[in-house]
């Protein structure tokens, strides 16, 4: 491989890949080419599986393989009725880390480290990270406000210091990273890499229609917001008339969209009604959650793929960080990561007192 030289830190020496540069797991977007493309440049691609069939899952990892040789990762749920099926997958095809959006059990924890799995869940608070990390976790992800997607509400800045003193781990910061300034910030917080959402989905090997893109290109900073209205859980993403929709509409208007939704996403993910009660049961316990919104919450996938994969973003939602307002051009993944990695080197020289 060509580009500028290793740059190791205690995530590339546990995942083996060149740069501390992950390429996060993204419903519709982090399919089989941006993940290779993310592993060929260098980055920690993570395929996202929770919009995908097991069955889909077997050959969109068969075919990252096919396209790279370096090592990559699967994002699942730890909550889904199938990730026992999934946890199988990821062991029997042998890929190098597993990343779960919500806390996984102690048990799922040991059954990947057994088989050589490095473990990564995505945590947004302090208290989740030192759960995972006394589990047994081999790193965790801390996703500040300012990310896109299901988020929390305490920014980057304060919750990745928070995580950084509280697990003994590596901690990889996520949320509102873009360039290599964010970088050598993020590591000197004490971190041991970035997570990009957002910015990967903004290049040219991600597979979400130009016309999308483009809309991502033109939003401000104040165009990206957060609302509990498409399934009950702070989710950000961008502003528009959808969304302003979903915020003004009834309960009634919701449960009927909820369930209009379920059946669409229950056919397209050969889930059975059983499995998505179950599944949405599980995403209730504890939370205060209305039936509606459960259901929603199953099928948030049907919104996100309207827009990012059939280009319907007047019916669909756009996840995204706010820092699509920063965002302005389509780079390919390896001029990316080559750029950040140039300007992280050029951050370390230019910092007072650097030689
Ligand atoms: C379009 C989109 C889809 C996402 N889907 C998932 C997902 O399926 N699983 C997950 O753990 N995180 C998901 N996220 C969150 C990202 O993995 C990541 O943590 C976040 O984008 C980081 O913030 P940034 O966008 O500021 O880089 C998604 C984010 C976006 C923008």
């Amino acid at each position: 491989m060509t580009g500028p030289a290793p740059f190791p830190t205690a995530l590339t020496e546990l995942t083996g890949v060149r740069y501390p540069i992950v390429q996060t797991g993204m419903g519709w977007v982090a399919g089989p080419r941006l993940v290779s493309a993310s592993a060929n440049a260098g980055a920690l691609g993570i395929l996202a599986s929770a919009t995908m069939t097991v069955e889909q899952l077997r050959a969109a990892v068969r075919e990252v393989k096919s396209r790279t040789d370096a090592p990559f990762g699967v994002n699942l749920r730890a909550d889904a009725g199938d990730a026992g099926e999934r946890v199988r997958i990821i062991i029997d095809e042998e890929v190098r880390v597993a990343s779960f959006a919500l806390a996984p059990s102690k048990d799922l924890i040991a059954r990947l480290k057994d088989a050589g799995v490095v473990v990564i869940p995505s945590i947004g608070a302090r208290r989740h990270a030192e759960k995972v990390a006394a589990w047994g976790a081999d790193a965790v992800m801390v996703q500040g406000g300012e990310g896109g997607g299901h988020t929390g509400d305490v920014a980057t800045t304060v919750l990745l210091p928070q995580v950084v003193d509280a697990v003994g781990i590596p901690v990889i910061a996520a949320g509102g990273f873009h360039d290599g300034r964010g970088l050598v910030a993020a590591l000197a917080y004490g971190a041991a890499g970035i997570g990009m959402g957002t910015r990967f989905l903004l290049t040219s090997d991600s597979t979400v229609p130009d016309a999308v893109k483009a809309k991502y290109l033109a939003a401000t900073v104040k165009d990206v917001t957060v609302t509990t209205r498409v399934d009950g859980l702070p989710h950000r993403m961008l502003r528009t008339a959808m969304v302003d929709s979903l915020e003004r509409s009834g309960r009634a208007t919701s449960l009927l969209r909820a369930l209009r939704h379920a059946s669409a996403f229950r056919k397209e993910s050969g889930a059975s009604w059983r499995r998505l009660v179950r599944d949405g049961l599980a995403m209730k316990h504890g939370k205060e959650l209305t039936w509606s919104q459960v259901l929603l919450a199953a099928n948030t996938p049907m919104l996100l793929k309207a827009s990012l994969v059939e280009g319907r973003t007047d019916i669909g939602v756009m996840a995204s960080g706010q820092v699509a307002g920063l965002i302005e051009d389509l780079p390919s993944c390896s001029e990316l990561v080559e750029r950040i990695m140039d300007e992280a080197r050029a951050a370390l020289k230019s910092l007072p007192g650097a030689d």
